[in-house]
């Protein structure tokens, strides 16, 4: 059964190839047909064609242009460990104050976790993957006095839901 299949997809195979050898063998074009305009249509093309292969090096270039991830501008932030694990943050320190740049060195300790961090009105300011192994900085500059919390963003198992932790965002003297 295997063979009579695999000769009949053979056959069919071979009648493609011959059919198409056979248009190829049979067009193609005829000088006297259309001289004068294959001519002109050919120039045509050829600058098309060069005009394409430059805009594909052009937006070829472009696009390897480092993503735009924003530089850290801050020279000596306020660094932050945070670790995730099932089911919770340990953070280095739960208070901040207004305006104070702080780098969060985020990680975690089993699973990947998604570290993010809520504003007093429950709007989420900033996050980043808490990954086992590796460390994610994520600089975060809090304009607002209250009570942030963090969450995780990424179902990490049974608890998930209560990765919960809380910065204490105060004004600054
Ligand atoms: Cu940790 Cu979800």
């Amino acid at each position: 059964m295997q063979i009579s299949i695999l000769l009949v997809t053979l056959l069919g195979m071979a009648f493609v190839a011959a059919a198409f050898v056979f248009v190829v063998r049979n067009s193609g074009p005829r000088d006297e047909d259309y001289g004068g305009v294959a001519k002109r249509g050919y120039l045509i093309r050829r600058w098309w064609m060069i005009g394409l292969c430059a805009l594909g090096v052009l937006v070829s270039a472009w696009s390897l242009i480092p993503f735009p991830l924003q530089a850290s501008s801050v020279e000596s932030p306020r660094i932050i460990q945070a670790t995730g694990r099932q089911w919770s943050w340990e953070l280095g320190s739960s208070s901040v104050e207004v305006g104070e740049p702080v780098r969060f060195r985020v990680t975690s300790l089993d699973v990947n976790h998604g570290f993010a961090i809520y504003g007093p009105d429950d709007q989420i300011i900033a996050q980043t993957q808490a990954m086992p192994g590796y460390s994610n900085e994520l600089d975060v500059t809090f304009e607002r006095a209250g009570k942030y919390r963090v969450l995780c963003l990424e179902y990490c198992g049974l608890a998930h839901h209560s990765m919960i932790a809380e910065i204490d965002v105060t004004e600054g003297r």
